[in-house]
């Protein structure tokens, strides 16, 4: 193919990306949190807590048009290794026929005993979340660190995308640790990355 026709799909797809997101942010603003999808650079940022060599699968929250999804992918990590809970149908569609053998779930990220079915009680080497945290009360948010933390092994991280210059989940320092992982200017609108660990 010509770099001419190549520049062109590329861009068709990225192009269609975001109309994807556009349509589901107008359709349900409150779940989407975004205006436009991540970019790559925030998405490469996040995937690169992942472990390719733990063995243990990653959990992904909130796909969306799957920007991070690729990222993760593109760390190493096998399709089947890879868990993505996404709430909407449309983008969970979309998913499947984007990326195949990546196991996705249409279901909420915020009941996950429920939404894993038969994965519950899988320890998950990582998690990375694109969930518009901020949309959802406090202690909804803190139960979510908790849970996912609960899930994963000593040490390791929850990796969260948010866009406010405060962690989006409130120190609980006997719980959990947080770290300002990144600030990624080249993303609308810019993004603050949050790491939260374990505290014992
Ligand atoms: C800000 S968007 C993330 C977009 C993604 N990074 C991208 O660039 O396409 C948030 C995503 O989280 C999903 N979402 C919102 N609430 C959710 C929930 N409770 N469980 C799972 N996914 C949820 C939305 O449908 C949306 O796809």
């Amino acid at each position: 193919m010509s770099l001419r026709l190549k520049v062109k799909e590329k861009f068709g797809q990225k192009f269609d990306e975001e109309i994807r997101f556009f349509k589901g942010w107008m359709s349900n603003t409150r779940a989407v949190g975004a205006i436009l999808p991540t970019s790559a650079v925030t998405a490469r940022r996040m995937a690169s807590v992942v472990n390719p060599r733990s063995g243990l699968p990653v959990l992904e929250l909130g796909p969306g048009t799957g920007v991070i999804t690729k990222a993760i992918l593109e760390r190493g990590i096998s399709p089947e290794k890879l868990v993505s809970i996404e709430y909407s149908t449309e983008f969970f569609n979309q998913l499947k026929a984007d990326f195949a053998g990546v196991h996705f779930i249409n279901g909420d990220a915020f009941d996950l005993s429920r939404t894993l079915g038969a994965l519950n009680g899988q320890q998950f080497d990582s998690v990375v979340s694109a969930v518009p945290l901020l949309n959802f009360p406090m202690h909804r948010r803190v139960e979510l660190i908790d849970d996912l933390l609960a899930r994963i092994p000593f040490g390791r991280p929850v990796v969260q995308i948010s866009y406010g210059p405060m962690s989006p989940v409130v120190a609980m320092p006997d719980r959990y640790r947080i770290q300002h992982y990144d600030f990624v200017v080249r993303n609308i609108p810019p993004a603050q990355l949050w790491v939260y660990s374990k505290a014992h």
